[in-house]
Protein backbone atom coordinates (compact mmCIF):
# COMPACT_ATOMS: atom_id res chain seq x y z
CA UNK A 1 0.00 0.00 0.00
CA UNK A 2 2.77 2.09 0.10
CA UNK A 3 4.34 1.85 -2.82
CA UNK A 4 1.28 2.35 -5.46
CA UNK A 5 0.88 5.31 -7.06
CA UNK A 6 -1.96 7.41 -5.99
CA UNK A 7 -5.17 6.61 -8.14
CA UNK A 8 -6.45 9.73 -10.05
CA UNK A 9 -10.07 10.65 -9.61
CA UNK A 10 -12.09 10.17 -12.91
CA UNK A 11 -14.94 12.52 -13.41
CA UNK A 12 -16.61 11.20 -16.13
CA UNK A 13 -16.35 9.07 -19.17
CA UNK A 14 -17.04 9.44 -22.90
CA UNK A 15 -16.62 7.83 -25.75
CA UNK A 16 -12.82 6.91 -25.69
CA UNK A 17 -11.84 9.46 -23.78
CA UNK A 18 -11.84 9.36 -19.72
CA UNK A 19 -12.05 12.68 -17.89
CA UNK A 20 -10.43 13.47 -14.84
CA UNK A 21 -11.55 15.28 -12.02
CA UNK A 22 -8.74 18.11 -12.41
CA UNK A 23 -10.02 18.73 -15.78
CA UNK A 24 -7.54 16.39 -18.15
CA UNK A 25 -8.88 13.94 -20.69
CA UNK A 26 -7.24 11.40 -21.32
CA UNK A 27 -7.30 8.95 -24.14
CA UNK A 28 -8.24 5.05 -23.28
CA UNK A 29 -6.39 3.02 -24.85
CA UNK A 30 -6.79 -0.29 -22.49
CA UNK A 31 -11.37 0.14 -22.82
CA UNK A 32 -11.12 -0.24 -19.01
CA UNK A 33 -9.33 -3.77 -18.93
CA UNK A 34 -10.95 -4.80 -22.36
CA UNK A 35 -14.27 -4.49 -21.85
CA UNK A 36 -15.91 -1.52 -22.75
CA UNK A 37 -15.87 -2.51 -26.59
CA UNK A 38 -18.63 0.14 -27.84
CA UNK A 39 -16.56 3.03 -26.23
CA UNK A 40 -18.25 4.31 -22.87
CA UNK A 41 -21.62 5.76 -22.16
CA UNK A 42 -23.26 4.10 -25.16
CA UNK A 43 -27.16 5.80 -25.52
CA UNK A 44 -28.42 2.20 -26.48
CA UNK A 45 -26.74 0.16 -23.36
CA UNK A 46 -27.68 3.24 -21.33
CA UNK A 47 -31.61 3.64 -22.35
CA UNK A 48 -31.91 -0.19 -22.30
CA UNK A 49 -30.42 -0.29 -18.72
CA UNK A 50 -32.73 2.27 -17.62
CA UNK A 51 -35.95 0.94 -19.30
CA UNK A 52 -34.77 -2.42 -17.03
CA UNK A 53 -34.11 0.23 -13.68
CA UNK A 54 -37.60 0.91 -14.42
CA UNK A 55 -39.17 -2.54 -14.41
CA UNK A 56 -36.82 -4.74 -12.00
CA UNK A 57 -32.69 -4.04 -11.42
CA UNK A 58 -32.99 -7.73 -9.32
CA UNK A 59 -34.50 -10.84 -8.31
CA UNK A 60 -33.06 -14.09 -7.58
CA UNK A 61 -32.37 -16.33 -10.41
CA UNK A 62 -33.72 -19.86 -8.76
CA UNK A 63 -36.92 -21.07 -9.10
CA UNK A 64 -37.81 -17.80 -10.81
CA UNK A 65 -36.53 -16.67 -14.04
CA UNK A 66 -36.72 -13.34 -16.15
CA UNK A 67 -36.99 -12.22 -19.78
CA UNK A 68 -33.52 -10.82 -19.59
CA UNK A 69 -31.65 -13.35 -18.44
CA UNK A 70 -33.94 -15.98 -21.07
CA UNK A 71 -33.16 -14.02 -24.14
CA UNK A 72 -29.42 -13.06 -23.60
CA UNK A 73 -28.84 -17.29 -22.75
CA UNK A 74 -30.90 -18.04 -26.11
CA UNK A 75 -28.65 -15.36 -27.57
CA UNK A 76 -25.55 -16.60 -26.90
CA UNK A 77 -26.19 -20.03 -27.59
CA UNK A 78 -27.45 -18.94 -30.93
CA UNK A 79 -24.37 -16.35 -31.76
CA UNK A 80 -21.80 -19.73 -30.60
CA UNK A 81 -20.20 -22.45 -32.83
CA UNK A 82 -21.24 -26.10 -32.54
CA UNK A 83 -23.52 -27.00 -30.08
CA UNK A 84 -22.20 -24.15 -26.85
CA UNK A 85 -25.99 -24.13 -25.99
CA UNK A 86 -25.97 -24.40 -22.48
CA UNK A 87 -25.53 -21.16 -20.32
CA UNK A 88 -24.89 -20.92 -16.43
CA UNK A 89 -24.63 -16.98 -15.54
CA UNK A 90 -22.18 -15.74 -12.45
CA UNK A 91 -20.97 -12.03 -11.76
CA UNK A 92 -17.09 -12.05 -12.76
CA UNK A 93 -14.66 -13.68 -15.30
CA UNK A 94 -12.90 -15.61 -12.27
CA UNK A 95 -16.24 -17.19 -10.99
CA UNK A 96 -16.98 -18.26 -14.21
CA UNK A 97 -13.30 -20.00 -14.45
CA UNK A 98 -14.49 -21.54 -10.96
CA UNK A 99 -17.87 -22.49 -12.48
CA UNK A 100 -16.08 -24.02 -15.68
CA UNK A 101 -13.35 -26.30 -13.34
CA UNK A 102 -16.32 -27.16 -11.39
CA UNK A 103 -18.71 -28.64 -13.74
CA UNK A 104 -15.64 -30.38 -15.33
CA UNK A 105 -14.99 -32.24 -12.49
CA UNK A 106 -18.82 -32.81 -11.15
CA UNK A 107 -19.28 -33.97 -15.16
CA UNK A 108 -17.07 -37.36 -13.95
CA UNK A 109 -17.94 -37.33 -10.73
CA UNK A 110 -22.08 -37.95 -12.03
CA UNK A 111 -20.19 -40.21 -14.62
CA UNK A 112 -18.53 -42.01 -11.91
CA UNK A 113 -14.91 -41.45 -12.48
CA UNK A 114 -14.15 -40.51 -9.62
CA UNK A 115 -10.03 -40.06 -9.80
CA UNK A 116 -10.39 -37.58 -12.75
CA UNK A 117 -9.88 -34.47 -10.36
CA UNK A 118 -6.45 -32.46 -12.05
CA UNK A 119 -6.45 -30.00 -15.12
CA UNK A 120 -4.13 -28.88 -17.22
CA UNK A 121 -3.18 -25.25 -18.08
CA UNK A 122 -0.57 -23.74 -19.82
CA UNK A 123 2.62 -21.76 -19.19
CA UNK A 124 1.98 -18.07 -18.96
CA UNK A 125 -1.82 -18.53 -18.34
CA UNK A 126 -4.08 -16.34 -16.28
CA UNK A 127 -7.22 -17.09 -15.92
CA UNK A 128 -8.38 -14.88 -12.35
CA UNK A 129 -7.81 -14.47 -9.17
CA UNK A 130 -9.81 -16.59 -7.39
CA UNK A 131 -8.24 -20.03 -5.88
CA UNK A 132 -9.33 -22.53 -8.14
CA UNK A 133 -8.43 -19.90 -11.27
CA UNK A 134 -5.03 -19.26 -9.63
CA UNK A 135 -4.30 -22.66 -9.62
CA UNK A 136 -4.53 -23.25 -13.61
CA UNK A 137 -2.90 -20.07 -13.98
CA UNK A 138 0.72 -18.94 -14.50
CA UNK A 139 2.25 -18.41 -11.14
CA UNK A 140 5.95 -17.54 -11.97
CA UNK A 141 4.36 -15.20 -14.69
CA UNK A 142 1.79 -13.72 -12.84
CA UNK A 143 0.97 -12.15 -10.12
CA UNK A 144 -0.13 -15.07 -7.82
CA UNK A 145 3.68 -16.46 -6.67
CA UNK A 146 2.90 -16.04 -3.27
CA UNK A 147 0.15 -18.39 -3.02
CA UNK A 148 1.62 -20.85 -5.27
CA UNK A 149 2.12 -23.80 -2.24
CA UNK A 150 -1.20 -23.07 -1.06
CA UNK A 151 -3.26 -23.82 -4.18
CA UNK A 152 -4.13 -27.44 -5.38
CA UNK A 153 -1.67 -28.85 -7.54
CA UNK A 154 -1.99 -28.73 -11.56
CA UNK A 155 -0.35 -28.75 -14.39
CA UNK A 156 1.34 -26.23 -16.50
CA UNK A 157 3.17 -27.22 -19.23
CA UNK A 158 3.90 -25.92 -22.82
CA UNK A 159 1.52 -25.23 -25.17
CA UNK A 160 1.96 -27.52 -28.30
CA UNK A 161 3.65 -24.85 -30.54
CA UNK A 162 5.64 -27.16 -32.40
CA UNK A 163 6.39 -30.84 -33.23
CA UNK A 164 8.55 -31.02 -30.40
CA UNK A 165 6.65 -29.68 -27.85
CA UNK A 166 3.28 -31.35 -28.71
CA UNK A 167 4.76 -34.78 -28.37
CA UNK A 168 5.93 -33.60 -24.90
CA UNK A 169 1.81 -33.38 -23.98
CA UNK A 170 0.59 -36.25 -25.80
CA UNK A 171 3.58 -38.82 -25.36
CA UNK A 172 5.06 -37.77 -22.46
CA UNK A 173 2.72 -36.51 -20.47
CA UNK A 174 -1.35 -37.48 -21.50
CA UNK A 175 -0.40 -40.96 -22.38
CA UNK A 176 0.80 -41.23 -18.27
CA UNK A 177 -1.61 -39.33 -16.73
CA UNK A 178 -4.66 -38.71 -18.83
CA UNK A 179 -6.59 -40.98 -16.58
CA UNK A 180 -6.42 -38.56 -13.23
CA UNK A 181 -7.33 -35.32 -15.42
CA UNK A 182 -10.84 -33.84 -15.89
CA UNK A 183 -9.62 -31.09 -18.69
CA UNK A 184 -7.70 -28.53 -19.72
CA UNK A 185 -8.14 -25.11 -20.05
CA UNK A 186 -6.81 -22.46 -22.46
CA UNK A 187 -7.07 -18.69 -23.48
CA UNK A 188 -7.78 -19.22 -27.43
CA UNK A 189 -4.82 -17.11 -29.64
CA UNK A 190 -3.94 -14.62 -27.06
CA UNK A 191 -2.54 -15.33 -23.35
CA UNK A 192 -3.67 -11.80 -22.30
CA UNK A 193 -2.61 -10.88 -18.35
CA UNK A 194 0.48 -13.43 -18.59
CA UNK A 195 1.76 -11.40 -21.37
CA UNK A 196 0.00 -10.81 -24.37
CA UNK A 197 1.51 -13.81 -25.92
CA UNK A 198 -0.21 -15.03 -29.30
CA UNK A 199 -0.42 -18.50 -31.06
CA UNK A 200 -1.62 -19.84 -33.84
CA UNK A 201 -5.19 -21.38 -34.29
CA UNK A 202 -3.11 -24.91 -35.42
CA UNK A 203 -2.73 -24.81 -31.44
CA UNK A 204 -6.11 -24.71 -30.93
CA UNK A 205 -6.80 -27.64 -33.37
CA UNK A 206 -3.91 -29.67 -31.67
CA UNK A 207 -5.49 -29.33 -28.29
CA UNK A 208 -9.21 -30.34 -29.45
CA UNK A 209 -7.63 -33.69 -31.03
CA UNK A 210 -5.50 -34.30 -28.06
CA UNK A 211 -8.74 -33.84 -25.56
CA UNK A 212 -10.90 -36.35 -28.10
CA UNK A 213 -8.04 -38.71 -28.18
CA UNK A 214 -7.36 -38.65 -24.35
CA UNK A 215 -11.28 -38.74 -23.78
CA UNK A 216 -10.49 -35.03 -21.54
CA UNK A 217 -13.23 -32.24 -21.77
CA UNK A 218 -11.51 -29.09 -23.15
CA UNK A 219 -12.43 -25.71 -21.34
CA UNK A 220 -11.82 -22.25 -23.66
CA UNK A 221 -11.74 -19.03 -21.86
CA UNK A 222 -12.91 -16.49 -23.75
CA UNK A 223 -13.32 -13.78 -21.27
CA UNK A 224 -10.39 -11.59 -22.75
CA UNK A 225 -10.73 -12.75 -26.40
CA UNK A 226 -14.49 -12.98 -26.83
CA UNK A 227 -16.68 -10.00 -28.42
CA UNK A 228 -14.44 -9.15 -31.49
CA UNK A 229 -11.23 -8.41 -29.49
CA UNK A 230 -8.79 -11.08 -31.85
CA UNK A 231 -11.25 -10.06 -35.30
CA UNK A 232 -13.16 -12.53 -35.18
CA UNK A 233 -16.68 -12.66 -32.59
CA UNK A 234 -14.66 -15.71 -30.54
CA UNK A 235 -11.38 -16.82 -30.96
CA UNK A 236 -12.55 -20.14 -31.62
CA UNK A 237 -13.92 -19.47 -34.79
CA UNK A 238 -10.56 -18.50 -36.64
CA UNK A 239 -9.55 -22.16 -35.85
CA UNK A 240 -12.62 -23.68 -36.59
CA UNK A 241 -13.06 -25.90 -33.23
CA UNK A 242 -15.31 -26.32 -30.34
CA UNK A 243 -14.84 -26.68 -26.45
CA UNK A 244 -16.63 -28.61 -24.24
CA UNK A 245 -17.34 -25.52 -22.07
CA UNK A 246 -16.85 -21.86 -22.37
CA UNK A 247 -16.38 -18.95 -20.66
CA UNK A 248 -17.20 -15.62 -21.05
CA UNK A 249 -17.36 -11.97 -19.25
CA UNK A 250 -15.52 -8.34 -19.95
CA UNK A 251 -17.23 -7.28 -23.04
CA UNK A 252 -20.08 -9.33 -22.31
CA UNK A 253 -22.02 -6.30 -21.40
CA UNK A 254 -20.11 -3.76 -23.55
CA UNK A 255 -18.21 -2.66 -20.53
CA UNK A 256 -21.06 -1.68 -18.65
CA UNK A 257 -22.16 -4.34 -15.78
CA UNK A 258 -20.37 -7.15 -13.92
CA UNK A 259 -21.90 -10.42 -15.82
CA UNK A 260 -20.14 -13.48 -16.48
CA UNK A 261 -21.20 -16.71 -18.18
CA UNK A 262 -20.26 -20.64 -18.33
CA UNK A 263 -21.43 -22.58 -21.16
CA UNK A 264 -21.71 -26.21 -21.88
CA UNK A 265 -22.08 -28.36 -24.49
CA UNK A 266 -24.22 -30.73 -25.25
CA UNK A 267 -22.35 -33.27 -23.56
CA UNK A 268 -21.43 -31.73 -20.45
CA UNK A 269 -24.97 -30.44 -19.81
CA UNK A 270 -26.00 -33.93 -20.36
CA UNK A 271 -24.21 -35.33 -17.66
CA UNK A 272 -26.25 -32.76 -15.02
CA UNK A 273 -29.36 -34.73 -16.33
CA UNK A 274 -30.07 -36.89 -14.16
CA UNK A 275 -32.98 -38.19 -11.93
CA UNK A 276 -30.80 -37.72 -8.26
CA UNK A 277 -30.98 -34.12 -7.18
CA UNK A 278 -27.49 -35.03 -6.03
CA UNK A 279 -25.92 -34.52 -9.84
CA UNK A 280 -26.96 -30.61 -9.99
CA UNK A 281 -24.18 -28.39 -10.54
CA UNK A 282 -24.40 -26.64 -6.91
CA UNK A 283 -23.38 -23.13 -7.81
CA UNK A 284 -25.64 -20.42 -7.30
CA UNK A 285 -24.08 -16.93 -7.23
CA UNK A 286 -26.46 -14.26 -5.12
CA UNK A 287 -25.98 -11.87 -8.23
CA UNK A 288 -26.19 -14.61 -11.12
CA UNK A 289 -28.11 -13.34 -14.22
CA UNK A 290 -28.71 -10.06 -12.84
CA UNK A 291 -31.36 -8.17 -15.08
CA UNK A 292 -29.92 -4.99 -15.35
CA UNK A 293 -26.35 -6.35 -16.57
CA UNK A 294 -28.20 -9.00 -18.76
CA UNK A 295 -30.49 -5.81 -20.23
CA UNK A 296 -26.74 -4.29 -20.68
CA UNK A 297 -25.82 -7.48 -22.64
CA UNK A 298 -28.88 -7.86 -24.84
CA UNK A 299 -28.19 -4.11 -25.93
CA UNK A 300 -24.60 -4.90 -26.20
CA UNK A 301 -25.52 -7.55 -28.75
CA UNK A 302 -27.91 -5.46 -30.55
CA UNK A 303 -24.72 -3.39 -32.05
CA UNK A 304 -22.89 -5.97 -33.12
CA UNK A 305 -25.63 -6.83 -35.05
CA UNK A 306 -26.27 -3.19 -35.92
CA UNK A 307 -23.24 -1.47 -36.16
CA UNK A 308 -19.94 -2.65 -38.32
CA UNK A 309 -18.03 -3.83 -35.15
CA UNK A 310 -16.10 -6.40 -36.77
CA UNK A 311 -15.01 -4.10 -39.73
CA UNK A 312 -13.63 -1.36 -36.90
CA UNK A 313 -11.60 -4.32 -35.11
CA UNK A 314 -9.77 -5.19 -39.20
CA UNK A 315 -9.47 -1.56 -39.47
CA UNK A 316 -7.99 -0.91 -35.66
CA UNK A 317 -5.81 -3.97 -36.48
CA UNK A 318 -4.00 -2.06 -39.79
CA UNK A 319 -3.47 0.75 -38.22
CA UNK A 320 -1.85 -0.64 -35.42
CA UNK A 321 0.22 -3.01 -37.34
CA UNK A 322 1.27 0.31 -39.45
CA UNK A 323 1.86 2.83 -36.69
CA UNK A 324 3.29 0.26 -34.08
CA UNK A 325 5.32 -1.03 -36.40
CA UNK A 326 7.97 2.06 -36.03
CA UNK A 327 8.52 1.75 -32.49
CA UNK A 328 10.62 -1.80 -33.40
CA UNK A 329 14.01 0.19 -33.85
CA UNK A 330 13.54 1.98 -30.56
CA UNK A 331 16.41 1.04 -27.73
CA UNK A 332 15.15 -1.65 -25.43
CA UNK A 333 12.10 -3.18 -27.75
CA UNK A 334 12.39 -6.76 -28.40
CA UNK A 335 9.15 -7.21 -30.38
CA UNK A 336 5.74 -5.39 -32.12
CA UNK A 337 3.11 -7.66 -32.55
CA UNK A 338 -0.62 -7.12 -33.33
CA UNK A 339 -3.85 -9.18 -33.36
CA UNK A 340 -7.43 -7.83 -34.10
CA UNK A 341 -7.69 -4.70 -31.65
CA UNK A 342 -4.65 -5.54 -29.57
CA UNK A 343 -1.06 -4.01 -30.52
CA UNK A 344 1.61 -4.78 -28.06
CA UNK A 345 5.36 -3.48 -28.02
CA UNK A 346 7.19 -5.98 -25.53
CA UNK A 347 10.12 -4.43 -24.18
CA UNK A 348 13.73 -6.24 -23.00
CA UNK A 349 13.33 -4.86 -19.30
CA UNK A 350 10.63 -2.61 -17.64
CA UNK A 351 12.15 -1.51 -13.98
CA UNK A 352 10.00 0.88 -13.27
CA UNK A 353 6.46 0.59 -14.71
CA UNK A 354 5.63 2.92 -12.30
CA UNK A 355 7.45 5.55 -14.03
CA UNK A 356 6.83 5.03 -17.72
CA UNK A 357 2.78 4.63 -16.43
CA UNK A 358 2.89 8.46 -15.25
CA UNK A 359 4.54 8.86 -18.74
CA UNK A 360 2.18 8.18 -20.52
CA UNK A 361 -0.33 10.08 -18.34
CA UNK A 362 1.77 13.00 -18.67
CA UNK A 363 1.18 12.52 -22.46
CA UNK A 364 -3.05 12.35 -21.95
CA UNK A 365 -3.07 8.78 -22.86
CA UNK A 366 -4.72 5.94 -20.62
CA UNK A 367 -1.75 3.23 -21.04
CA UNK A 368 -1.29 0.81 -18.77
CA UNK A 369 2.14 -1.89 -18.94
CA UNK A 370 2.85 -4.36 -17.00
CA UNK A 371 5.78 -7.01 -17.03
CA UNK A 372 8.04 -6.31 -20.06
CA UNK A 373 4.86 -5.19 -22.34
CA UNK A 374 3.28 -1.88 -23.66
CA UNK A 375 -0.31 -3.05 -24.98
CA UNK A 376 -3.16 -1.21 -26.30
CA UNK A 377 -6.68 -2.78 -26.55
CA UNK A 378 -8.88 0.20 -27.25
CA UNK A 379 -12.41 0.20 -27.52
CA UNK A 380 -13.48 -0.52 -30.90
CA UNK A 381 -15.16 2.82 -31.96
CA UNK A 382 -11.80 4.55 -31.23
CA UNK A 383 -11.51 7.47 -34.32
CA UNK A 384 -8.55 6.54 -36.34
CA UNK A 385 -6.95 10.25 -35.15
CA UNK A 386 -7.34 8.95 -31.55
CA UNK A 387 -5.31 5.44 -32.06
CA UNK A 388 -2.90 7.65 -33.78
CA UNK A 389 -2.55 9.66 -30.59
CA UNK A 390 -2.26 6.62 -28.87
CA UNK A 391 0.36 4.99 -30.69
CA UNK A 392 2.07 8.59 -31.12
CA UNK A 393 2.76 8.64 -26.83
CA UNK A 394 3.90 5.10 -27.12
CA UNK A 395 6.38 5.75 -29.39
CA UNK A 396 7.51 9.18 -28.18
CA UNK A 397 7.65 7.74 -24.22
CA UNK A 398 9.42 4.98 -25.44
CA UNK A 399 11.89 6.74 -27.06
CA UNK A 400 12.98 9.11 -23.84
C1 LIG B 1 -8.63 -14.76 -19.78
C2 LIG B 1 -9.15 -14.26 -18.46
N1 LIG B 1 -9.83 -15.10 -17.66
C3 LIG B 1 -10.33 -14.71 -16.48
C4 LIG B 1 -10.16 -13.40 -16.03
C5 LIG B 1 -10.72 -12.99 -14.69
O1 LIG B 1 -11.81 -12.15 -14.87
P1 LIG B 1 -12.28 -11.19 -13.66
O2 LIG B 1 -11.21 -10.16 -13.50
O3 LIG B 1 -13.58 -10.60 -14.17
O4 LIG B 1 -12.47 -12.04 -12.47
C6 LIG B 1 -9.46 -12.50 -16.82
C7 LIG B 1 -9.24 -11.13 -16.36
O5 LIG B 1 -8.41 -10.39 -16.84
C8 LIG B 1 -8.93 -12.94 -18.07
O6 LIG B 1 -8.24 -12.13 -18.87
Amino acid sequence: MRTEAAALPVERTEGCRIHLADGRVLIDGIASWWTACHGYNHPHIRAEVARQLDIMPHVMLAGLTHAPAENLARRLARLLPGDLDHVFFSDSGSVAVEIALKMALQYWINRGATGRRQFVGFKAAYHGDTLGAMAVSDAEEGMHRAFARALPPQHLLDLPRDAASLAALDDDFLNANAGSLAGMIVEPLVQGAGGMIFHDAAVLRRLRDLADRHGLLLIFDEIFTGFGRTGRMFAMEEAGVVPDILTLSKALTGGTLALAATVANRKVFGAFLADEPSAALMHGPTFMGNPLACAAANASLDLFEREPRLEQVAAIERQLARELETCRALPGVKDVRVKGAIGVVELARLDDVEELRRRFVAADAWIRPFGRVVYLTPSFTIAPDELTQLTDAIRRVLAG
